[in-house]
């Protein structure tokens, strides 16, 4: 049975954060087998490197990777990155924002003052950042695409989800801000994905009594990203998987 997405990234660049596992490592599969060179940021080096090779193995377009602290980056390396993919490409046709900081479950009046800004500068700040730096890149593409991943939390703050709750909202308004500002562009689109429960190490962080067997793969999300990085894709769509 051929696969409907078969070819539907032939040719593009696609930058995925969080790729070394969970959600990031499905999608970057899933880009490559739809045909695009990824380019896969992370900070395990190991996982990424076994990424390339199991894309190569499959015949894919050989991936790029990016090594990175999405902690600890700041504009300048971004501005680096973006540098290096521009004389390499000379465009970027999509950047899925992936990479997620879980922080901890604790009430607001003792949530760790360090874990919140680490929580923000990955989840919020490096998702600003490397969004600024990459943008001409978008622009230069005749199919730009923007994906952001969100979360439930970000809709309804549930007590206890302090920093992760916190910054998928400020996710979402710069989602809202990001697909407002491009509406008029035909070139340029912003999708969101809200991933219900899945079997990642995030998830299971975060309910450790769960078990991983009732829980769905991350492959099941992977062709969202890919249609919201694909052609047909709609600004301002957001994908939500049903819990
Ligand atoms: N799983 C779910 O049920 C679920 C539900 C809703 C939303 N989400 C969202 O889905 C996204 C992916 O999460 P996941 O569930 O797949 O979790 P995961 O398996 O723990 O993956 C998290 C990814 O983020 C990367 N990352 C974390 N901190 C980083 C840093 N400082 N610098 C660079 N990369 C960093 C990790 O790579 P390295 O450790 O190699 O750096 C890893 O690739 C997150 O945004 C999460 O909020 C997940």
């Amino acid at each position: 049975m051929t696969d409907p997405l078969d070819g539907a990234l032939a040719g593009r660049v696609i930058l995925v954060t969080g790729a070394s596992r969970g959600i990031g490592q499905a999608v970057a599969r899933a880009c490559a087998a739809a045909g695009a060179t990824v380019v896969a940021a992370a900070r395990n080096v190991r996982e990424l490197e076994a990424f390339a090779d199991a894309v190569e193995d499959a015949g894919q377009p050989a991936p790029v990777l990016l090594p990175i602290n999405l902690e600890a980056a700041s504009a300048d390396d971004y501005a680096t990155i973006a540098g290096h993919l521009d004389e390499r490409f000379g465009r970027l046709d999509g950047l899925a924002l992936i990479a997620g900081a879980l922080g901890e479950l604790s009430p607001l009046p003792i949530y760790d003052a360090v874990t919140w800004a680490r929580v923000f500068q990955v989840n919020v700040h490096s998702a600003l950042l490397l969004t600024q730096a990459c943008w001409p890149l978008l622009r230069a593409s005749e199919h730009g695409r923007l994906v952001v991943t969100l979360a439930e939390e970000a809709f309804a703050a549930k007590p206890n989800w302090g920093a992760y709750a916190a910054s998928k909202a400020a996710l979402r308004a710069m989602f809202e801000m990001w697909a407002a500002e491009v509406a008029n562009d035909p070139a340029l689109r912003v999708g969101a994905v809200v991933p219900g429960p899945l079997r990642t190490r995030l998830r299971l962080n975060a309910f450790p009594a769960l078990d991983p067997a009732r829980l769905a793969v991350p492959e099941i999300i992977a062709p969202a990203y890919v249609e919201l990085l694909g052609a047909a894709a709609r600004n301002g769509t957001v994908w939500r998987q049903a819990a």
